[in-house]
């Protein structure tokens, strides 16, 4: 309707629709309308004054105002305030969102999208940084399969790499097999930041690591059987992390599995004379787009990080023909992002323009940087058991006698830190607080549930049957219910420019809206006390709307609402 409204307004002042729409907006009591157009902003451009166009737009609109659905348009002050036909308007959106999929157009047409995500490093804990990357890769999986896209939910293990020289050396001088066993990930952690520690003094370790390293390039037996037992016990912890989440992935293939397909892009490279030597590493010089050249192997031959993402690239093309190929990682990486789509785009592959990096923001654990290297760390395990707990407690207090509190308490933990998480647009660091994390109100994903919670117990306690399509539209244009009205009408929106912008936080956002439109109108509606039952039952066919878009919503974060807390 806005988009109608915005085509109109463009066509009456010359201007085009984007220059309307970014100035149309919804005024804070809906006194002053559903829309208004400030026309400041165009009185330079036209060269007329503010009310006059005001005026102009007024005229124009009100000639449509049947074609468009308006009740009114008045003139206001260089404002032009307009209010839609709420009858229509809440019919409209009504039977549009008790169609199949909640009325949201499957617009993917099943288009295949490949979403790197997670991708934690083996031997290393899984912390906040990557909770980040794995809570917002599995909302953007869920959105966009809602729109229907054929998304493959790819886990790129950093399982390869210098480090597990490092590691096997670590392991072999301070640790042993049954010290491994018994603390897990734990011990790989500590003797690795032993090793980046003694290194400062013995710098020939750092040779022994690289040595190993090669070996395991080479295929060494004992290197690689070490290094695949490290694996094993990391991917055993990362899936208690992924179960406690309810996530899943369609591929592990993590990089271990490209270091072989180096070699083969190396000779492509070489064929489509994009290789040169530099200090004996083999590089792709990016020097006249402003970039450091990005290597393809190192002086001892071993494959690189960016080489693996550029056979990685090649092969899921090749493999899943994707029409894009999403990398949810932090802002950190864009410049081996940049590097590697400019590789792909200079090899000739037109398919560069699919390629998409979706950077978010770095974590911080009381304004210090997290990092495993010098072991200021959460893991990300521990928040969620945390969460769990304080969620029990909390349970406790409220509603001690609710039936199954366990389930609950990890349902409300976890989407408080699921939503936490996506609550903030996704490029904002944050700071992690276990305050601000497990607060049970404002923004947060257990007001969310409860909001949901809170709309189910008003149906269990009417006790009877009730429809989704509403009865009796009349009974839903008095202010605070036409509030939810028009925020329901919105929901189509939010989901597709969360999957346009890669931005869950917009879904996020409007769950938060949708709940205190539909809490004010728990507040000051009488619903069940409602004398007039026609009306009652439109107003309890709105509840059941509105929780379903809640729970559909929650589900879209990737979190669960419990029927009662
Ligand atoms: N393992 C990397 C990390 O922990 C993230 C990998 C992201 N995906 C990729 N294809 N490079 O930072």
């Amino acid at each position: 309707m806005k988009e109608e409204i915005c085509k109109v307004v463009a066509e009456i002042l010359g201007l085009s629709d984007s220059e309307i729409t970014i100035l149309i907006e919804t005024p804070p009591d809906s006194k002053m309308g559903d829309m208004a157009i400030p026309c400041f902003g165009f009185a330079k451009l036209l060269h007329k004054n503010p009310a006059l166009i005001a005026t102009e737009i007024k005229k124009g609109l009100d000639q449509k105002k049947n074609q468009l659905g308006l009740d009114e348009v008045l003139s206001v002050n260089g404002y032009c305030n307009i209010f839609v036909n709420r009858m229509l308007f809440t019919e409209k959106v009504l039977k549009q969102v008790v169609k199949e999929n909640l009325g949201v157009e499957k617009i993917g047409n099943n288009k295949t999208v490949c979403m790197d995500y997670s991708s934690p490093n083996i031997a290393k804990n899984f912390h906040v940084g990557h909770l980040r990357t794995t809570v917002i890769g599995n909302a953007l999986y869920k959105i966009h399969e809602k729109l229907g896209y054929k998304v493959i939910r790819i886990n790129h293990l950093g399982d390869w790499g210098t480090q597990f020289g490092k590691l096997i050396v670590a392991y072999k001088k301070w640790s042993s097999k049954e010290e491994v066993e018994k603390k897990g990930i734990q011990e790989l952690l500590d003797i690795y930041v032993k090793f980046n520690n003694e290194k400062e003094e013995h710098p020939e370790l750092m040779d022994e690591a690289r040595d190993w390293f090669v070996k395991m390039e080479h295929g060494d037996e004992e290197a690689l059987s070490i290094w695949e037992w490290f694996k094993d016990i990391s991917i055993v912890e990362f899936e208690r992390v992924y179960d406690m989440l309810g996530i899943s992935f369609d591929s592990y293939t993590g990089e271990s599995f490209y270091r072989e397909k180096v070699p083969a892009l190396v000779e492509l490279l070489k064929e489509k004379k994009l290789l040169i030597e530099s200090q004996g590493a083999n590089v792709i010089d990016l020097s006249d787009y402003n970039m450091p050249p990005c290597m393809i192997t190192k002086k001892d031959g071993s494959s690189i990080y960016h080489s693996r993402d550029i056979a990685a690239v090649l092969y899921r093309k090749e493999k899943y023909n994707f029409d894009k190929c999403l990398y949810v990682t932090g802002l950190e990486q864009s410049l081996h992002f940049k590097q590697v789509f400019k590789a792909i785009e200079l090899m000739g592959y037109d398919f560069y323009k699919e390629l998409v990096h979706v950077p978010y923001g770095l974590v911080s654990l009381d304004g210090e940087k997290l990092s495993t290297r010098t072991g200021n760390i959460i893991y990300a395990e521990d928040i969620l058991k945390e969460a769990i707990k304080r969620a029990e407690d909390l349970i406790e207090e409220k509603n001690p006698s609710l039936d199954n509190k366990e389930e609950v308490a990890k349902q409300v933990g976890i989407g408080a830190v699921i939503f936490h998480d996506l609550f903030n647009q996704r490029i904002k660091n944050i700071n992690f607080s276990w305050k601000e994390v497990l607060s049970f109100d404002g923004t947060t994903g257990p007001y969310v549930q409860y909001t949901y919670a809170r709309a189910k117990s008003i149906l269990r306690k009417y006790g009877k049957e009730i429809q989704y399509e509403v009865t009796d539209y009349q009974a839903l244009i008095d202010d605070i219910s036409f509030a939810i009205i028009k925020t329901i009408g919105g929901y189509e929106k939010a989901v597709s420019s969360a999957a346009e912008s890669y931005e869950p936080s917009v879904v996020a956002r409007y769950m938060i809206n949708l709940c205190s439109d539909f809490n004010k109108f728990y507040q000051e509606c009488p619903i069940l006390k409602e004398k007039n039952e026609k009306k009652k039952e439109a107003k309890l066919q709105l509840v059941n709307i509105t929780a379903k878009i809640i729970s559909e919503g929650c589900g879209l974060l990737g979190m669960e609402c419990p029927e009662e807390m």
